[in-house]
Order: structure tokens, then C-alpha cells, then sequence
């Protein structure tokens, strides 16, 4: 397994390129599922999960073909097409490595008319259930049994009728499920207490391009009237929000200052609140956000919150960077159970944090030593680069492939201004 290693205390300069949004690129690419027609997404990051999926819309019968980025454009570009789906299944072996892959059984169902998917089971932040997913796809007439780990939905008549569901609590990945489905619903759905993150925003648009009729776009209330089918389209992926966040991070802990081009100042708006509470000069220009810091850092209270609050996947990186604020930071952590697993390896930098529920009690400390540190998940491994890069002496990250699930070319992009920093394999 790779490691990655930072000598740290450099500031870092320069700009850096934000890449496509992934948790964008999951919920884009399952959409050609909808349609017999090409679905060519632009702007898609390079990234394990990507890859993955593809791998996952290959098993269900789609040819998928991917080109290098076009001149001027950082991301590739994948070109998707379901002619006829050669399988209903995401199977166990493929969901248990990807909880995303759940993504494909609410375009399955609209597509066959059934589909059998794997439960995803939970992972290290938390054990992620499903629940709100089925709910919303029964209310528009999805019928669901559950057996040996699977759940299998059917559409009466091989089509689904439409219908009305609000969440009880906000949840991104079932609000895309059940819009993927109602799209080609036999009738019109209303969904209430929808999620509103830009990546919603980023999937209406695309199913729009396709075709399809959404009202609300951005809003908590989604209206959908049913289409026989949709169409193929040409879209590009919004830029990383939390990619754009974790980089802005980076320049925060090393007193530097970075010029994130191509991040979307609208998409991570109380990221770059909090910021600029912490003492960081923030600038958003048309096509990027330029963030540098050269003071100390001052002390937090954040409660991560659906959009268009605290993103909960912002919240181990800002940890790193309070772990050196001038004062106690008191973050919350409201969306996952378990999100705090990057704690005991940024303490054994030196970070002085104590956690208690979900409440965690950030005391600055005047710098972190570096160490040998292992990553859980993907935002925790974030937050350990952060702390390498501004700690004394070599960190030394394992379990890299969690970072390669969310962030393209990392060490390329932090050598590129200025951190000292490499990947080594274990051979
Ligand atoms: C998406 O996960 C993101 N993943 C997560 O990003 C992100 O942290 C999360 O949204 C919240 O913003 C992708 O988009 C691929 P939820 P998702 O459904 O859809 C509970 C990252 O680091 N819940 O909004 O799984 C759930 O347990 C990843 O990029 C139910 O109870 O999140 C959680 O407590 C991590 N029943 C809360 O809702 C359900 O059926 C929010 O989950 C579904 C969710």
C-alpha cells in the first residue's frame, strides 16, 4: 500500500487547479442509465470512485469511453452509453467497496422497471443506512423486498407511477435516488425537505440537459413531471466544493496563500465564512478564490449542517487547521456518527483535542510535530496531509487509498506550490 510523505513548515504559493466535483461525478454518471442515448460528462475528476463506478455501469451493460482533458480543461472527459442494460444487479462484492454504487437503483428501476441492489452496509464514519432511500422510492410506487442483503424494487405495469414524499431529515444521496427515478415516472412527484447541496443542483441541471422537467432547482421543494423518456446529453461536472475547501485549508495552516482556480465561491459560501472568521483573507473572483493567511489563526464554534450549512466533509480539515488557532475551537459534528476518527492520529502530532458525543474541544497548540499517522477515511486522511504540511519534521500518512477516492493527483498538485511532499509504494 502507498504512504505519503511531507517534510512540513513550508508555506505554500501559487495557484492551484480545483478538478470536478466528486460527489457530483457519482450522482452524474449513473443518469445515463436513463436513456439509450450517449451521456457525455466533461470536467470528470480522476479518482478511484469514478473509476469504480465505471467499472459498475460496465456490469449493468454500458459502453463507456474515456478521452483526455479537452485544451484548457483540467478534468477527462467520458462518454457513457446504455443502448439495452445487460444486468438489473449491483452486486455485493462492488457495493461493499463503493456505498455510492446505491446510486444506481433508482435509474435501474426507471430504466427496467426493476433492480437488485447489494445494501452498502456502513463504513468507518458511520453505518449509513439506506432507509430513507427505499421510503421515498416506495412513495412513488416502488414495490421492495429485502432478502440475503439485497433489496429488490419493482415498478408495477414496469413503470412507476409518480407520487409525494417528504424526508423526515435531509439526506443528499437518497434525494438523488428518488429524482433519478421520478424523472420518467409514469405521473408527477413532489419532493419536500429535499437536499439542497450544489451537487442537487449540479444533478437537476444534468437530467434537465436530458430532458427531464424539475421545478425548485435549488430549493427544499423538488416538483418533477414524468417524461416518457429522456435524451442523451453533453455536461460538464461543477468544480470540488470540498476539494476547493481541504486546498484553502492548506493555505490557512501554512501562513500561504493559494489562488484555487476554477472553485466556486457560491458552492462552499459558509466554508469561506468560517474562513475569514478565523482570521484568513478570502477573495472570490469570477473563475476562482484566492485564500492566504500570514497572522495567527483564531479559534472556531462550528456545527456542521445540511447546505447551505457547515459541510460535515469540511469538518477534519478544519480541525487541522484549528489544532494551531490561537484559543479553543468547539466543533460539532451533526450529520455522522462517527466522524471523529482522525482525532487520535492528529493527537499524536500534538494536537491538543478532546472529544465528548459529537462535540469536539480543539485547544491550539503552538505546532505539531510530525509522525507516523494512519488514514480511516477519506476527509480524515485530508486532514492528516493538512497537519503534515504544517507540522516540524516528516508525517509520514498510510493508507493512502482513502485520499485517492476523493483528490486528484494530491501530491502533484501540493508539490506544484510549494510542499515538500511524495508518494512512496510499499513495492
Ligand atoms: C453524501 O453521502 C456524500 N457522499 C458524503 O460525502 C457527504 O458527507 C454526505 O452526503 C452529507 O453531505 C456522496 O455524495 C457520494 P446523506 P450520503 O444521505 O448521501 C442518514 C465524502 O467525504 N441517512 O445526506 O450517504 C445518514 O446516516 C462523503 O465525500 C439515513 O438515516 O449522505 C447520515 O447520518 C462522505 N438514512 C445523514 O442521513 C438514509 O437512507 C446524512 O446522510 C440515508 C441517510
Amino acid at each position: 500500500m502507498d504512504r505519503i510523505l511531507i517534510r512540513g513548515g513550508n508555506r505554500l504559493s501559487g495557484r492551484l487547479p480545483i478538478s470536478g466535483a466528486k460527489n457530483a461525478a457519482l450522482t452524474l454518471m449513473p443518469c445515463a442509465l436513463l436513456t439509450d442515448e450517449p451521456l457525455v460528462l466533461r470536467n470528470l475528476p480522476r479518482l478511484a470512485d469514478v473509476d469504480g463506478f465505471g467499472h459498475l455501469l460496465n456490469q449493468l451493460g454500458a459502453s463507456t469511453r474515456v478521452e483526455g482533458a479537452r485544451p484548457g480543461e483540467f478534468g477527462r472527459v467520458m462518454t457513457i452509453r446504455v443502448g439495452a442494460l445487460t444486468s438489473t444487479e449491483a452486486p455485493y462484492d462492488i457495493v461493499r467497496k463503493m456505498r455510492a454504487s446505491i446510486l444506481v437503483l433508482g435509474p435501474v428501476l426507471a430504466r427496467a422497471g426493476e433492480a437488485r441492489v447489494s445494501l452498502p452496509g456502513g463504513c468507518a464514519i458511520g453505518n449509513r443506512p439506506i432507509d430513507l432511500h427505499l421510503k421515498a422510492l416506495e412513495a412513488i410506487g416502488a414495490e421492495l423486498e429485502m432478502s440475503a442483503g439485497y433489496v429488490t424494487a419493482r415498478a408495477p405495469g414496469g413503470r412507476l407511477a409518480g407520487g409525494r414524499y417528504s424526508f423526515p431529515v435531509v439526506s443528499v444521496g437518497a434525494t438523488e435516488n428518488v429524482l433519478m427515478a421520478a424523472v420518467t415516472a409514469r405521473g408527477s412527484s413532489r419532493i419536500e425537505n429535499a437536499a439542497r447541496e450544489p451537487e442537487i443542483v449540479d444533478l437537476c441541471r444534468c437530467l434537465v440537459a436530458m430532458g427531464a422537467s424539475i421545478d425548485g432547482i435549488g430549493t427544499e421543494t423538488l416538483e418533477i413531471e414524468g417524461r416518457e423518456r429522456l435524451h442523451g446529453a453533453t455536461y460538464a461536472v461543477m468544480p470540488d466544493r470540498i476539494e476547493a475547501g481541504s486546498y484553502a485549508c492548506a493555505a490557512a495552516i501554512t501562513g500561504g496563500s493559494l489562488d484555487l482556480a476554477g472553485a466556486s465561491a457560491d458552492d462552499m459560501a459558509a466554508t469561506l465564512v468560517a474562513l475569514r472568521e478565523a482570521g484568513v483573507t478570502v477573495e472570490a473572483y469570477k473563475g476562482g478564490v484566492k485564500v492566504s493567511a500570514d497572522g495567527p489563526l483564531r479559534p472556531l464554534t462550528l456545527s456542521t449542517a445540511p447546505f447551505p450549512g457547515f459541510a460535515t466533509d469540511m469538518q477534519a480539515q478544519f480541525m487541522a487547521m484549528l489544532a494551531l488557532a490561537d484559543g479553543a475551537s468547539v466543533l460539532t459534528e451533526t450529520i455522522f456518527e462517527n466522524r471523529y476518527m482522525h482525532v487520535p492520529e492528529l493527537a499524536r502530532m500534538g494536537a491538543d483535542i478532546h472529544v465528548s458525543g459529537r462535540t469536539a474541544v480543539v485547544r491550539g497548540v503552538a505546532g505539531l510535530t510530525g509522525a507516523p499517522v494512519m488514514a480511516t477515511d477519506l476527509r480524515a486522511s485530508m486532514s492528516l496531509i493538512l497537519a503534515g504540511l504544517a507540522a516540524t519534521g516528516e508525517t509520514q500518512v498510510s493508507r493512502v487509498y482513502h485520499l485517492d477516492r476523493g483528490y486528484e493527483r494530491l501530491e502533484e498538485k501540493l508539490s506544484a506550490v510549494g510542499a515538500d511532499i511524495e508518494r512512496v509504494g510499499d513495492g
